[in-house]
This record gives C-alpha cells, structure tokens and sequence, in this order.
C-alpha cells in the first residue's frame, strides 16, 4: 500500500464513455463529496478503459456505507435499488433503464474454498486485493479534485501491458475456482497468457475436486460465460488441456470427431445469421450441444442435471446427439426429397440443433453435400412459415367429430401446401373433402 501512496498520480480518461453515462458518474460524484465519502469505478470497466475496449458498465464502490449510498442516490435520481445485503452492494436501475451496481469497498474471507465469501467493511487497497486478477484490481477515483484518478497498486497496467494474466495471492483459485474459468476467459479473450507461477496455481487447482464444489448454477454460469466469447474454441481446448470436462461429466471426452464439430460452429453460424435473421440463437448452447455431440444420453442428462440448466436449455442440450446424426444422414442423401418430408424431419429440432446440423457437416469437408444441406435447410426455414387457410373450425362445419382425425387432416393439408399440391383456399377444400370422402 505505501507503494501506491508513492505513485505519481495517473489520470484515466472517461473521454469516450458515452455522455449519459459520463454524466450519471459527475452527478453521483458530487452526492458523494457532499458527504465527503471516496467513490470509484472498479474492476472490469476500468481494464477495459486502459485497454481501450467498449465496456460501460457502471461498477461502483464506495469507501463507507455503499448501501446506505445507494440509497440516497436511488432517491434522488428515481432509481429501483435491489440491495444484496449480505455483499453489501445494491443494483440500481435508472428510469432510463440505465444500471450501475454500487458495493461497499470490502475484504472477503471463505469459511470454506468454493462457497460464497462472508464480507466486512475495508479500504479501497484491501478491496482491489480481494479481486481475481491485478488486470482485474484497479480503480478510477471519481470525486472532484481526484476524478480520474487511477489506484493501481499490485501492478494491473504493468500487467496490462505485458499482456500477463496473474493472481494477487497463492489462495484466490481455492477460494474462489470460478477464477478457473474467468483466467481461460481473459486468456482468450484478450490473447493474454498465464504468468507462469499462476498457471501453476491454476493447473493444481484444477487437478483437485475444488470445482465439484460449486454449486450448478455458478459452474453454469461460467461455463456458458466462456462459450459466449468470441470464438470459444480455443478456450475449449484449454478446458480439454486442463481435464475440466471431467465437471460436466466425468465420461465427456474431447474427442477428434468433437473437436471437428466445435471447430465448424462459427461457420455454420456466421451461414446461418446471414440468411436467418430472424433466428436468435443461443449460441453458448450451440457450443454446449457440439461438445456433448457425441456423449450418450445418459451423460448428456446428469450433465445438464449438473449445469442446472433451464428447462428450455436442458430441451435444446438433450436432443443434440444421436437424433441430429440421423437427420443429417437423410438431408444430405442426393435424390428427391419433398419439402414436407423434411419439414416433418426437422420440425421438433431447436434452431440450435440445425446449427449443430450444419456444423458437424462443415466438419466433414464435403463441398457438394454441404450444399444440398444448406438449400434443403433454406427451404425448411422457408416452409415454417407456411400455413393453411383452412382451420379445425372448418373442419368443424365439415360436420367433422372432434378427434385425432383433426389434426391428421390439417397436417396432410399442410404437408399439400408445403409441396405445391394445393395452393389456393378452393383447393384447400377440395383436398379436405376429397380426404374425407
Ligand atoms: N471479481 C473477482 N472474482 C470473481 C469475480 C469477479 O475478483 N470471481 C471482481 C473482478 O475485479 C472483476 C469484477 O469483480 O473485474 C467484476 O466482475 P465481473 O463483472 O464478473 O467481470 P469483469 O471483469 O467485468 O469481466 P467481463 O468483462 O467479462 O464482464
């Protein structure tokens, strides 16, 4: 700490945040100095002002009483506050729809490795030495007469600039091994690399059993946090280097064959964003699906036990393995296939199961079969939105019992329209009547 007191003063430039955001930070600060309490932005925002990256998050902390703060600055800019009292931080949501969390500066101590910390009122020094990584452990100073000012005191620029990921101390993976995967995900992201007594750290780390005590929605919420990167394949071989699919399931294996597929997502996704819009795709999930593309369902399900993942996850993830490779055998078999068979294919599948489709045929470096998977899956998307005029209500005033029957009809109908048979509404009756009589 005397090292930081001896620093020459280092002025960060908040030029580039956008005004509004500049704006909030200069009204805050001066509700701050009326009460003559230290206020700074901390954490990720401020590496990425130093590295010069779009990141406007809004991460305060406060020298005092953070919550008691909040408070005061929910009331006079009209903001929800949701207070996590027992971290002592309080999200504060602006009419604008603006957020900023702000948390008491604090020192956290772990009962147990994995578990969450208990905390307790600290200097701003002692609270940037709780954090993850010296990347991660600077502050910018926001009162009047200091804004800007940076506290840098276990040397993140000078790791910055050496593009060096490192730990402030020997215990911060056994307390907190999410830093696992948040060192691969700054590794990657950044195209930083591991100081060398870290990686150490971290390697030990991960040959333990420390990861297994996480509960699922924190390894989930790491887990789809690094698959959510920009190109998430590296860092998924980083995972395979480290064996730290054995936490999703200790029978995952980074195959060849899985390798291959991870590798083709970003092709098959940058194909399938151009010419769909209108698809949103949960990419991390796409990722997720590549990776156990080749597991049994047996593996896939207590994976997705394990990750806690949400019911329309667990939907997408367990109907990515064997059913896929079945689809794919039959839509890349040359011939003539109508446009209702494969719209009866691949009707049940997840947008995200036809990235995976089309990723594990990228993977296969097959030109003239890729292609006839693309039309044929450019006509499926196209045909989804395909719908006959005719309804059961129709079918109704057939003098039609209500039954399965209905929904037999209405799907041949359909099927007919997918295909040409029938285009107009007269010969949608005329298929009907024909059908029943
Ligand atoms: N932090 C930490 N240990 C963790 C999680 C977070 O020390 N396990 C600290 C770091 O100082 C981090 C800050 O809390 O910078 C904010 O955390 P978070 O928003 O998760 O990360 P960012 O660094 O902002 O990363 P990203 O750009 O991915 O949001």
């Amino acid at each position: 700490m005397s090292e930081m007191k001896n620093q020459v003063k280092q002025i960060v430039s908040l030029s580039k945040m956008p005004m509004r955001q500049r704006h909030l930070l200069k009204q805050i600060c001066r509700l701050a100095d009326e009460r003559d309490l230290a206020v700074y932005l901390v954490g990720g925002v401020v590496r990425d002002l130093l590295l010069k990256r779009e990141n406007w998050d809004l991460d305060l902390t406060v020298e005092g009483d953070g919550v008691v703060f909040a408070r005061l600055v929910a009331d006079r800019y009209r903001a929800g506050l949701a207070v996590f009292e027992r971290f002592a931080t309080a999200r504060l949501t602006f009419p604008d729809g603006l957020k900023m969390d702000i948390a008491t500066t604090r020192r956290e101590s772990y009962a147990q490795p994995a578990l969450l910390p208990t905390v307790q009122p600290a200097s701003i020094e002692e609270d940037l030495y709780r954090r993850d990584f010296t990347i991660n452990a600077m502050a910018v100073q926001l009162n009047s007469g200091q804004f800007g000012r940076l506290l840098d005191p276990y040397g993140g620029q000078r790791d910055l600039l050496a593009r060096t990921i490192r730990v402030l101390h020997e215990g911060s993976f056994q307390d907190d091994p999410t830093r696992i995967f948040r060192a691969i995900r700054f590794e990657q992201r950044f195209g930083f690399h591991l100081e060398r007594a870290t990686l150490g750290l971290l390697a030990q780390a991960a040959s333990t059993n420390l990861i297994q005590r996480l509960s699922g929605p924190r390894l989930q919420n790491e887990i789809l946090l690094l698959f959510a990167e920009r190109d998430p394949a590296r860092a998924i071989v980083r995972l395979a280097q480290l064996k730290l699919f054995r936490f999703l399931h200790r029978r995952l294996r980074y195959t060849n064959k899985v390798k291959r597929t991870v590798t083709a997502v970003p092709k098959a996704l940058a194909w399938w964003v151009s010419r769909f819009q209108d698809s949103v795709i949960d990419r991390p999930i796409v990722y997720l699906m590549a990776l156990s593309s080749e597991a049994s369902q047996a593996v896939v399900t207590t994976m997705i036990r394990r990750l806690a993942l949400s019911r329309e996850q667990a939907r997408k993830v367990s109907a990515g393995g064997r059913l896929v490779d079945r689809a794919l055998k039959r839509l890349t078999k040359e011939g003539t296939v109508r446009g209702s068979q494969i719209f009866r294919l691949l009707e049940d599948f997840s947008d995200e199961a036809l990235v995976l489709l089309l990723a594990k045929q990228v993977s296969k470096q097959q030109g003239v079969r890729l292609s006839l998977l693309r039309r044929r899956l450019t006509a499926y998307i196209k045909n989804r939105t395909t719908k006959t005029v005719l309804t059961g209500r129709d079918l109704q005033a057939l003098g039609l019992q209500p039954g399965p029957q209905y929904k037999t009809i209405l799907g041949k109908l359909l099927d007919a329209r997918i295909d040409g048979v029938v285009t107009t509404e007269a010969e949608e009756w005329a298929f009907v009547r024909k059908w029943l009589g």
